[in-house]
């Protein structure tokens, strides 16, 4: 069950944020590793390999549990989460890689200039890059903290807090 009084998450949500977020990599990762050295000799030159289209349409896939996943954590992790002071640089940083993500993804559909497509998706993508580093980091520093707040202080109480 989702933790509604607390930032914490229910392990479902943390399965689906890490797999979807791994889908979108691999299959990003894969797009840039076949568009960049993958081309297929052609009849004319050099060819856009086969499988490129094959990979962007797992990653629109992928975008449909992760956006649910995404969207989860406007309903009690940010709110509960902000009276955090230690987690909030890691999740600011976060939120702001994946909104920017978002909105580039948008911009990779509908910018109609090539030169303009052409920022949006390095943007995209060397951010993209970034983003296990960003959620690995804020989980990590959310475990730390957890278990310094879990650890009994000397007079023998639970030093857990409630948020
Ligand atoms: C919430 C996170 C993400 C969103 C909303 C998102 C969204 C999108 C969208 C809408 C497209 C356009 C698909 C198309 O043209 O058919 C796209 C393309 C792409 N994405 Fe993502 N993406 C995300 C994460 C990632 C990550 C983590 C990577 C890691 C490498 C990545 C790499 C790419 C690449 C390489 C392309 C193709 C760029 C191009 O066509 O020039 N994306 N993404
Ligand atoms: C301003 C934004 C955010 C703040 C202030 C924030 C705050 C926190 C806090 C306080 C924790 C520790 C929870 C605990 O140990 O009880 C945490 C953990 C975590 N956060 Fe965030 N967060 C933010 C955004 C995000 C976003 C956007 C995601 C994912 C897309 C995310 C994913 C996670 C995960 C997976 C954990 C570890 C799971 C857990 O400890 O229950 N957070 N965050």
């Amino acid at each position: 069950m989702p933790h509604r009084r607390t930032a914490r998450l229910a392990s479902w949500q943390i399965w689906l944020l890490t797999l979807s977020g791994s889908g979108l990599w691999l299959s990003g990762s894969a797009w840039l590793l076949l568009h960049y050295y993958g081309q297929t000799e052609g009849e004319f030159g050099p060819q856009m390999n086969p499988l490129e289209p094959d990979m962007l349409t797992v990653h629109g896939f992928m975008l449909i549990p992760a956006l649910l996943g995404i969207g989860g954590m406007f309903v009690a992790h940010i709110p509960h989460g902000w009276t955090h002071r230690h987690q909030r640089v890691a999740g600011v940083l976060l939120s702001v890689i994946l909104a920017v993500l978002i909105a580039s993804g948008y911009l990779l559909y509908y910018l109609g200039d090539e030169d303009w497509r052409a920022w949006a998706s390095l943007g995209h993508w060397a951010l993209g890059l970034l983003l296990p580093l960003a959620f690995v980091w804020h989980y990590i520093n959310g475990q730390k903290a957890r278990r310094r707040s879990t650890r009994r202080p000397p007079n023998g109480q639970s030093g857990r807090q409630a948020v």
